[in-house]
């Protein structure tokens, strides 16, 4: 369980311009707050001495992290190009890193046993194959390459010799995963300046400029799609600009943008339980995340097709979006937002989905072309589409995030906050519900969770990430929050997992707060 404590109504910084570098620095309490900054120095001081070990004799020239993420409010519709609300968490990816080797090879070592050393020719890292189908903890770094030959297809990848260290629970609902691959992708980026740099020491200065956020975040979400899972980008942009205290504001159209916004009062938590059910979207993609993509892609062509609405916008290379549906209906008939709603209604009338040659009938092609088109770099397997109910969830979990931000752009006096949480906390249980009936992608564990949270007290609850597993995250009144944590260990960890150990129980149970997006650390 984390919990994430906002400080006292902090200053909004500016929003992030597109052009922004990510941050070189030279001290760990630049990067962590004062709360995690003393279990975070001796996991740096444990990094040295492990790296030492890994490759003796050679220094550690910089260490590349990116964090991972918690989303308040927004779920499964950055896909859809919808704007989104999470924040970077602090427990990150490290990456260490020596440049200047002369073995042309590409040296990768975990500090967690389960990940076995990999090698690989740097030579060959240009045209190599990433197998999608393979679990191998090593794509994620691999992929973080692909996405750095994206940015520079002249890119002379040099001898790097590293050892990662993640703290963020895989298959927690985190984003473990985009956070690995924005720290490869900026590993990979800051190796290439400080080999220019060779034999003079790397400073901060020689490497500030090296890494523009908005084209790493870019950049990470395309090259993560090596692992076979089509996801959006809500989880790279955190990971990338998150801001200490701060959620985040992702816009993706008309085109990224990240605001921080603050949090008013410091009156209340959030509370991350992870339920430990273990959500893979990689092994479950075909049936879970990449078909939801699929049906939303799709029913956005049916509605752009039966309305008249002409070509929509095309996302990444994929299909249009259910953005670039309101976005028509805005511009050529004026339609409200819930007018596109009710539209969507008419359009996708059976509640029991439809089968694909339905769906090839009302958007006018056949299913082959269907098929080629949409299911066949990710494959999906399904009897029946689920237009209607997916449609309703993005258009209207678009909406929550808009009156979301309405409401934390208020400022409640001391008389309303109760009520004011108390309207935060039904839109995140109204989240909840709509990805459980509507969107699919709850799990009995995630409900129970979610239950307990409300009978003790929280304001409200949901799943975060994408869910069929994974955590929820809870809005709670601070001095209601170790009530809240017993029941949670009395009643949902102790008795789904008997026998679960402590240090399992402290993986599950621990504290954070809205941290930094992604750095290069030198010389700390
Ligand atoms: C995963 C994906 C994100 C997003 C969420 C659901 O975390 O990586 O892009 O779609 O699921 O909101």
């Amino acid at each position: 369980m984390l919990l994430i404590m906002p400080a006292a109504t902090p200053p909004t910084p500016p929003a992030s311009p597109a052009s922004d570098y990510v941050p070189v620095l030279t001290s760990l309490s630049s990067v962590y707050s004062p709360q995690t900054l003393p279990s975070e120095e001796a996991r740096w001081t444990h990094l040295r001495t492990a790296f030492a070990a890994a490759y003796p004799g050679e220094a550690i020239t910089f260490v590349a992290r990116s964090p991972g993420r918690v989303n308040l409010i927004g779920e499964h519709i950055d896909y859809s190009l919808f704007d989104v609300l999470p924040m970077a968490i602090s427990q990150d990816v490290l990456i260490a890193v020596h440049v200047g080797a002369k073995d042309g090879m590409l040296k990768l070592q975990n500090t967690a046993d389960a990940y076995e050393p990999r090698e690989f020719e740097v030579a060959g890292l240009r045209g190599y194959k990433i197998d999608s189908k393979v679990l191998e903890w090593s794509n994620y770094f691999l992929s973080g390459v692909k996405g750095a030959y994206a940015l520079n297809d002249n890119l002379e990848v040099p001898s790097m010799h590293c050892l990662i260290d993640g703290r963020i629970p895989t298959g927690s609902g985190l984003s473990s995963s985009s956070a690995f691959v924005c720290a490869a992708l900026l590993a990979v980026r800051t190796a290439v300046a400080a080999t220019k740099l060779l034999p003079t020491p790397v400073t901060v200065k020689a490497l500030a400029g090296t890494t523009s956020k908005s084209e790493l975040v870019k950049s990470a979400i395309i090259s993560e799609r090596n692992v076979g899972v089509n996801s959006g980008g809500m989880d790279q942009s955190a990971s990338v600009f998150g801001v200490p205290d701060h959620a985040l504001r992702v816009q993706f159209s008309p085109e990224l943008n990240v605001t921080p916004i603050a949090f008013h009062g410091n009156e209340f938590a959030f509370v991350i339980a992870n339920t430990l059910v273990v959500a893979d979207k990689h092994v479950t993609g075909p049936v879970h995340y990449n078909l939801r993509v699929v049906e939303t892609t799709l029913a956005a062509e049916i509605l752009a097709k039966q309305c008249g609405l002409g070509a929509l916008p095309v996302r990444d290379g994929f299909g249009g979006t259910l953005r670039g549906v309101v976005d028509a209906f805005e511009k050529s008939r004026g339609i409200s937002f819930d007018g596109v709603i009710e539209v969507a209604k008419r359009v996708f009338v059976k509640k029991g989905g439809y089968t694909l040659a339905e769906a090839s009938t009302m958007l006018g092609v056949p299913e082959e072309e269907i098929t080629q088109k949409y299911m066949t770099r990710f494959p999906v397997r399904f009897e029946r589409l689920q237009l209607r109910a997916r449609t309703l969830h993005v258009l209207e979990e678009a909406r929550r995030v808009t009156r979301f931000c309405d409401l934390l752009a208020m400022t409640p006096t001391p008389a309303e906050i109760d009520t004011y949480y108390a309207s935060l906390g039904a839109i995140m249980l109204s989240s909840h519900a709509s990805c459980r009936v509507q969107y699919d992608c709850s799990c009995p564990e995630l409900d129970a969770v979610v239950a307990l949270a409300i009978a003790n007290g929280a304001y409200g609850s949901r799943l975060t990430g994408a869910g069929w597993g994974g955590a929820t995250i809870s809005l709670v009144r601070k001095k209601r929050v170790e009530g809240l944590v017993d029941a949670l260990k009395k009643e949902y960890y102790y008795k789904h997992f008997p026998g679960i150990s402590e240090e399992q129980l402290a993986e599950a149970i621990c504290v954070t707060e809205p941290g930094l997006g992604s750095a290069v650390v030198v010389t700390w």
